[in-house]
């Protein structure tokens, strides 16, 4: 190997290593997942256009084929990665700071900021159940293969079902708004000037993502959607 292949090689670990390296990375991944969480909500929110055409989306989804693949392939690396770099920034938060502050800085830190460390895990654990769930089945006691309706819909009329969604949704709107926020910030874009515009826009992107996907339970559960 070249001696300009090796220096490269480990300039990008030594970048790896970086704590803003990692923080780079959380935020590309991050950008990358919370494109797709908009994408699919814009998406599944045609269950309110009726069966018809929300199981032509999950058909048309379906013969995508290779290129559905590709995605999730890209989807699951920036999963993966996302959590990799959270642990090991934690854990090196935690090495730097063994002994909490006696007195908390609450004051800068918001309620979501303060919430990530746990958000977070859980929205991992309702992406588990939910792939079990719509997708794979193997959670869902009626599940219709290629019946993307019904399958929401018989879903979602199990009100524990319901209220675990909404939970998991309410606290990935959080997330959301700390981390498209941490994201401006990691990638240089944050300036004092529009810290109030950019702080804005991440309220909205959660507060957006998390009212259209808690909509869908609620309205299954208050009988607005039925079969
Ligand atoms: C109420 C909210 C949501 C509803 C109604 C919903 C609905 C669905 C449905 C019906 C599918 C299966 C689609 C098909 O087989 O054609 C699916 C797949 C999926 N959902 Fe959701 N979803 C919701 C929220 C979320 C959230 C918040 C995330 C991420 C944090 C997410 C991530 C995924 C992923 C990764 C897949 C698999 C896509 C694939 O590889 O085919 N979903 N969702």
């Amino acid at each position: 190997m070249s001696t300009i292949a090796v220096g490269g090689l480990n300039r990008t670990a030594a970048l790896y290593q970086s704590v803003i390296g990692k923080k780079v990375i959380m935020a590309v991944t991050g950008f990358i997942l919370s494109g797709f969480v908009l994408g699919h909500m814009i998406g599944n929110l045609q269950v309110f256009a009726g069966p018809e055409k929300l199981n032509a989306y999950g058909a048309f989804l379906q013969s995508l084929g290779g290129a559905l693949w590709a995605a999730r392939i890209v989807l699951l690396a920036s999963v993966g990665l996302h959590i990799t770099m959270a642990v090991q920034l934690t854990m090196l938060k935690l090495e730097a700071r063994p002994q909490p502050y006696v007195k908390k800085t609450a004051l800068v830190s918001t309620y979501a900021a303060r919430t990530m460390i746990w958000s977070g895990p859980i929205v991992g654990a309702f992406l588990v159940y939910h792939l079990l769930h719509f997708t794979t089945g193997q959670a869902h006691p009626d599940f219709k293969p290629g019946d993307v309706y019904a399958n929401v819909i018989t879903g979602f009329r199990n009100p524990a079902v319901s209220l675990f969604y909404m939970v998991a949704n309410i606290l990935l709107a959080f997330h959301l708004y700390h981390g498209v926020w941490s994201m401006f910030q990691s990638l240089g874009v944050a300036h004092p000037r529009y810290t109030p515009l950019l702080k804005r826009v991440a309220q909205t992107f959660g507060i957006v993502v998390g009212l259209g996907n808690v909509a869908m339970p609620m309205a299954v559960l208050t009988g607005i959607l039925s079969l």
